[in-house]
């Protein structure tokens, strides 16, 4: 094969994005070949390709050899099982699902296929700032990580955006809200750079600044296995927001705000300084580094031109989706915690939470005011 023939299944705000640059040949040894949405007013978008109203025609059309899905979360799950039981490969948007069952689910399929590629858009992987933390974590020179903190409430969204579409911000349509929709790209950071926690404490504000029933504002504690304590806060209701990662370790402390990285780094370890040190008052000395970052290709082509590349030459993956199921059950298990008011160990119990949510869904009261609204510039919702 060299050309790789892809469908997009799901071409609201996202999936006609992706065909945009498609379209426009951005991304090499590949070809757009086919569409699918429920919506027909959707199917107008894209000239000279196949077209579906449902995913499972397209999936058995022999138009394609690979789906981008980037329908509501839930069908990431649905869509995704049966591309492999036809034998596609698939990117899926993120969150690769809602909860951790489906994750395992869709995993499981991936796994029994065989030979078929499984990849997943987090782009904010492409992204010079986070590679080149990534870095020096990896090399240790930020030695141990000690403390983490990232405070992600520049995800502002009006309440116009929560009512424009049926499926956004509650239980049974998308299964969360700030963690499930905006965070997802962060939490995959999180443990990209960190690794996972393993116990999570959360308070959760259902529909706090916004006509939902999802969450809108979450403030977490993460332990994780090694001692080390980490908060994760997320919102959508403040303005103008912040968005700042600390990690500290035992050779100082790094700081990504506003794109730029500083890095206080100290001068011997911390914890033997502490320990050698006959000061009492006594602090390590530390150098004030400016972390270069060189400007690279980045963004979501770069990740559907790796996805073509690992089907085509065998590319190593960028995301590769099994990894989704992380960002997943972080966030599952932020939501359990505010919903059972006690912390939730990770590995999380995946069944349990799906009958949580399952009983949240089936006990809704909540009714959703759709009001459309006209096509947005997608770049203003990337972060
Ligand atoms: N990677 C990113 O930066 C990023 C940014 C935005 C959205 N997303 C993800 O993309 C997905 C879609 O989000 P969106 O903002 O484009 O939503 P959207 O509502 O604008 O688009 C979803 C589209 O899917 C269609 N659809 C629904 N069910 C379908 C089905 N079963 N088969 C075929 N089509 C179906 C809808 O008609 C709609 O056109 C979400 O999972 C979201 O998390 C990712």
């Amino acid at each position: 094969m060299d050309t790789v023939r892809i469908g997009i299944i799901g071409v609201g705000g996202m999936g006609s994005s992706h065909g945009s640059y498609l379209e426009k040949g951005e991304v090499e040894g590949c070809k757009l070949t086919a569409i699918c949405d429920i919506d027909p007013a959707r199917l107008a978008l894209f000239e000279g390709v196949q077209k579906f109203s449902d995913s499972k025609e397209l999936i058995r059309s022999g138009a394609c050899d690979a789906v981008l899905i980037a329908t509501p979360h839930y069908d990431h799950t649905t869509i995704g099982i049966d591309a492999f039981e036809q034998g596609l490969h698939v990117l899926v948007e993120k969150p690769i699902s809602v909860h951790k069952a489906d994750c395992e689910r869709l995993i499981a399929a991936y796994r029994k296929a065989k030979d078929r590629v499984f990849s997943a858009m987090f782009q904010q992987r492409t992204k010079p700032v986070f590679k080149r933390i990534k870095r020096l974590l990896e090399r240790g020179e930020l030695g141990e990580i000690r403390r983490t903190n990232w405070a992600v409430t520049a995800w502002f969204r009006t309440q116009a955006y929560y009512d424009s579409g049926g499926w956004r911000a509650t239980w049974k349509g998308e299964g969360g809200g700030v963690l499930l929709n905006q965070c997802p790209h962060n939490l995959d950071m999180f443990q990209w750079l960190c690794g996972v926690p393993s116990r999570v404490t959360a308070t959760c504000q259902f529909g706090r600044y916004h006509t939902i029933e999802v969450e809108d504002d979450v403030t977490a504690v993460f332990q994780y296995p090694n001692g080390a304590t980490g908060v994760f806060i997320a919102s959508t209701g403040e303005a103008p927001g912040t968005d700042r990662l600390e990690i500290v370790g035992d050779r100082g402390r790094l700081v990504l705000e506003h794109g730029k990285i500083a890095f206080a780094r100290t001068e011997v370890s911390v914890a033997e300084f502490t320990r050698t040190s006959p000061e009492g008052f006594g602090k390590p000395d530390f150098w004030n580094v400016e972390v270069p970052v060189k400007d690279a290709p980045q963004g979501h082509s770069v990740v559907t031109q790796n996805f073509v590349n690992a089907i085509l030459k065998g590319e190593p993956l960028i995301a590769p989706a099994e990894e989704g199921i992380h960002s997943v059950e972080i966030a599952n298990a932020m939501l359990f915690s505010a919903m059972l008011g006690q912390p939730v160990d990770i590995p999380l119990d995946g069944a349990a939470y799906e009958a949580e949510l399952n009983k949240r869904i089936a006990e809704s009261t909540f009714e959703k005011k759709v009001v459309a609204k006209a096509d947005e510039d997608m770049n203003a919702s990337f972060r």
